[in-house]
């Protein structure tokens, strides 16, 4: 076994208050693509950029092309939790993991048990009125045709954050604690690029901060330990 997967198994055996903060790099061996990777969304045509359709003011004022977007490339058929999501609810039942923290909308960590799961960005599985919030199956929304609506006239939207959007208060609050609390935080699939949620990392006061990721992140120096390889592959080893 790789010296660090191996310092990474000893990190998880000696700790019951680790804390699993990730992005979207978790899901890609269920097939969902990451954003910023080279066959991420980001880096694939559209006649917008990803960043212009997912905010806001396009929802308000394009929700037609938002809808064109948001079922073609947000909602992924058939998708199972991989070895990463299933090892950490394994961990959190062993209770050895306090929560997971996840910029992802896709749900896979709740499909593979994890209960205790901070969705920063919110989730696609759930949808409201944006004018008078009355929730909605997401059903309609993710597999339907045209602009949802609601009784009251108003577009259903998913209930995730888009961007322009704050962050929710509590979720926030309650990630801080986590993290300023943790003996071990490990961090994972994230590029660690997008503000507030990158900005998370320096609550962390331990000095068992793990990285696990692909490509290099703008926090690889406060790594004490760095792993640069496939996540699900790396929790199938401890
Ligand atoms: P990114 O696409 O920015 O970063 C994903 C990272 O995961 C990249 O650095 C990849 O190298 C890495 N990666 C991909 N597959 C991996 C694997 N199998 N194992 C380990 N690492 C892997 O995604 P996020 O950091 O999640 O926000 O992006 C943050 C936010 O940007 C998203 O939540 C979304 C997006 O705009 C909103 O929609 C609000």
């Amino acid at each position: 076994m790789d010296e660090n997967i191996q310092k990474l198994k000893e990190l998880i055996a000696e700790s019951d208050n680790i804390v699993f903060f990730g992005g979207a790099g978790v899901s890609t061996e269920s097939g969902i693509p990451d954003f910023r990777s080279v066959d991420g969304l980001y880096n694939q045509e559209w006649k917008y950029p990803p960043e212009t359709i997912l905010s806001h003011t396009f929802f308000e004022r394009h929700p037609d092309e938002y809808y064109r977007f948001h079922r073609a490339k947000l909602v992924v058929e058939n998708v199972q939790p991989n070895t990463a999501h299933k090892r950490l609810a394994s961990l959190e039942a062993e209770g050895k993991l306090k929560a997971v923290i996840t910029q992802n909308i896709d749900g896979l960590h709740q499909a593979a048990g994890s209960k205790n799961v901070l969705e920063l960005h919110g989730s696609i599985l759930r949808a409201y009125c944006s004018r008078c919030g009355k929730p909605y199956p997401a059903e309609r929304m993710n597999h339907g045709t045209g602009i949802p609506k609601c009784d009251c006239g108003g577009v259903i939207r998913p209930d995730i954050v888009l961007y322009e959007e704050p962050l929710d208060n509590e979720i926030m609050s309650k990630a801080i604690s986590y993290i300023r609390h943790a003996d071990v935080l490990i961090i994972g699939g994230t590029s660690l690029n997008v503000y507030p949620a990158a900005g998370l990392i320096n609550y962390y006061r331990g000095h068992k901060l793990v990285l696990i990721n692909l490509s290099a992140t703008p926090f690889d120096s406060y790594a004490d330990l760095i792993i640069h390889q496939k996540i699900g592959e790396v929790f199938s080893q401890v």
